[in-house]
């Protein structure tokens, strides 16, 4: 037996959710270009769940049941409360708090399908007032309830600011959530796909997932760009910091793709909105230093821009704390890691590789006094 490392060109599983051919990815096979052009979030949430787009009246439902169960239970608000919130990271209290909202969910180990369709929809629901509440409380104010008749994104927004959000920052905030919703079989929705496998909640997997996605090598990756960027400081420091990281043998975050080689679909649409952005608000040296960044990988390391990369300046364009990204990647991925939970209970086999043995040859057992 020969260990793959990191399971690179291994297929694992099949899928009929979201597909990466010849560096094109589809969602159920429509172009995530034609998606981003023109979807709303909760279409392409749609779109995962049941495999086909919907109509008019199914969309309308679709988001009026999302709409119903947006508040989450006060004992989570008030959990929340209990964190001393200077010290903790986002993605750690919503993990810990999506683990919650299971105990207060009468339905959490109901494992029917119409059951897991309805955790689906409560999950996908709460899971944004979490991180807007989260937001709110660490800032001393009182998280705001959830708003009726708005989108997702709009709602979002307005429980983060309190108030209603301009139209290019909703258009912003949708876009990013649909291109963000899912990604064949990434290391999270993996994870997520792992833990149902045993059998186990909608809840246990999705807080894997979380825990998953936290990682700089993954979710946590957008965060990190931001911090770079900051570093940097100006234009003219750019091309000097990276040289010197990649001297250091640093990884340059949001650069590099385990699957696409020749760039990242999804980036160009979050370039365009960081350009669109950071020139409404003035910040325009964060696109541009951007750019830089991007050729200077491209030419000397052959590496792509992937999805985290110009969405840190398109989300601080916005006002959004940098610790919120990867909470705000996850409310979007939230929907592709249920859409793959739902199809691993539908054809369910246990997820149980082998590990290639390297240790040493088999040892006499020696008793604790002789050692
Ligand atoms: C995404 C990522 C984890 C894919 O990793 P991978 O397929 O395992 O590729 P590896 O880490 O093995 O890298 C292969 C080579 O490219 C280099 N490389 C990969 N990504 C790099 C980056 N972002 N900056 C600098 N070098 C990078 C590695 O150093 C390695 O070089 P070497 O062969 O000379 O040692 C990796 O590109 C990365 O860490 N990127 C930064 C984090 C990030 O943006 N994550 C979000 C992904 S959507």
């Amino acid at each position: 037996m020969t260990a793959t490392k990191g399971l690179e060109g291994v297929v694992a599983t099949q899928s009929s959710i979201s597909s990466i051919i010849d560096d094109q990815l589809t969602y159920v096979g429509y172009k995530i270009d034609d998606l981003a052009e023109n979807s709303s979030f909760e279409e392409v949430v749609y779109l995962l769940w049941n495999l086909k787009l919907p109509t008019q009246s199914e969309l309308d439902a679709f988001k009026n049941e999302i709409s119903k169960h947006m508040e989450v239970p006060q004992a989570v608000i008030d959990h929340l409360r209990s964190y001393d919130l200077s010290t903790v990271h986002p993605m750690a209290a919503l993990r810990t708090a999506v683990s919650l909202l299971g105990l207060y969910d009468e339905e959490a180990d109901v494992m029917e399908e119409e059951a897991n369709k309805r955790k689906a929809i409560r999950l996908q629901a709460q899971i944004s007032t979490v991180v807007a509440a989260f937001a709110r409380i660490r800032q001393g104010k009182e998280p705001v309830k959830p708003k009726k008749g708005v989108s997702y994104a709009e709602n979002f927004l307005y429980m983060l600011n309190g108030k209603d959000p301009e139209p290019i920052e909703v258009e912003a905030i949708n876009k990013a959530l649909v291109l963000h919703a899912d990604h064949e079989l990434n290391a999270s929705t993996f994870t997520a796909r792992v833990c149902v496998a045993t059998e186990s909640d909608v809840y246990s997997g999705i807080t894997a997932a979380i825990g998953a996605l936290k990682g700089p090598l993954h979710g946590g990756a957008n965060e990190r760009v931001m911090k770079m960027l900051s570093e940097i400081g100006e234009e003219e420091n750019a091309i000097p910091y990276i040289e010197e990281k990649l001297a250091n043998k640093e990884k340059i975050m949001g650069m590099g793709h385990r699957v696409y080689r020749n760039g990242d679909p999804r980036a160009k649409h979050l370039q365009k909105m960081s350009k669109e952005l950071t020139k409404l608000t003035g910040q325009e040296k964060w696109y541009n230093m951007s750019v830089k960044i991007e050729s200077y990988i491209k030419e000397n390391k052959g590496l792509p821009a992937n999805v985290d990369f110009y969405s840190a300046s398109v989300y601080h364009s916005l006002g959004i704390d940098h610790d919120l990204f990867t909470p705000i990647f996850a409310m979007s991925r939230v929907s592709g890691w249920l859409a793959h939970i739902l199809e691993q209970y539908s054809n369910n086999r246990l997820i149980r590789p082998r590990a290639e043995w390297i240790g040493p040859n088999t040892q006499e057992y020696v008793a604790i006094n002789n050692r």
